[in-house]
């Protein structure tokens, strides 16, 4: 997958380096249990920002994806430091990401998901909801996962009912409500993006 993706308004990078001060603001935004609910109607454990980056680094080193980190392009200045430099005045706006379900843990007796389902999941500070940054976001990486041929197969998303603002982010990204079964949580719709349907969000 490409390290860097980057659309009009946004800058998405693949697993900021250790020192980010992208992994503290990822734990401060899940902290919020209303946050939590909107997507999981349950509460997530405490996290700490080293444990996070691990996770999501050896990810990185074993699939070739993982979190994108989101920030505000205001200028070409304002770019995450691969390096390690200091990225303190980087406008993190949230997160987006891959997540292959051969690699998670098993949820419930319906397990296991059909091999090589690859979710796509997301999530932004609420100070940023509502400019249209998630749906941007989610078209900037599904369009470079499609068009450089990343992505063998079909993405998935798992939404729950009472989540319009999502639903709506991925169906303009050209996402379908399936019926299908994919058996990987236990509530929420699913909803999928194979290449057929992108070429025809990208012409109509
Ligand atoms: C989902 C999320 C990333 C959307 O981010 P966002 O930047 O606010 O999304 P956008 O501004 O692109 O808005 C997407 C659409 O939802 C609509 N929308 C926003 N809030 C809504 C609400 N409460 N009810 C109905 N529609 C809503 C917007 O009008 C827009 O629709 P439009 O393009 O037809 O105008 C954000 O709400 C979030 O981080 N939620 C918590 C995490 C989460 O739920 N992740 C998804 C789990 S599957």
């Amino acid at each position: 997958m490409s390290a860097r993706v980057t659309t009009q308004r946004l800058a998405l990078d693949l697993c900021p380096p250790r020192d980010s001060s992208f992994w503290p603001a990822y734990v401060a935004i899940r902290a919020d249990p209303s946050w939590q609910q909107q997507v999981w109607h349950a509460t997530y454990p405490p996290e700490s920002p080293r444990r996070v980056y691990e996770r999501n680094s050896t990810l990185v080193d074993r699939r070739g994806h993982g979190i994108w980190a989101v920030s505000k392009r205001h200028s070409d200045a304002t770019v995450v430091n691969h390096s390690g430099g200091d990225d303190r005045a980087t406008e993190w706006v949230g997160w987006i990401g891959y997540r292959n379900l051969d690699d998670a843990s098993p949820q419930s007796a319906k397990w296991p998901p059909p091999p090589g389902t690859l979710e796509v999941y997301i999530g932004f500070s609420r100070e940023h909801w509502g400019n249209g940054y998630g749906t941007e976001a989610l078209k900037g990486l599904v369009d470079d996962a499609f068009s450089k041929h990343l992505v063998k197969g079909r993405l998935t998303a798992c939404i729950l009912e009472d989540n319009p603002a999502s639903e709506r982010c991925f169906e303009a990204a050209g996402f379908l409500r399936t019926s299908e079964d994919l058996r990987y949580e236990d509530e929420g719709g699913y909803w999928v993006l194979g290449r057929e349907e992108w070429e025809k969000r990208k012409d109509p």
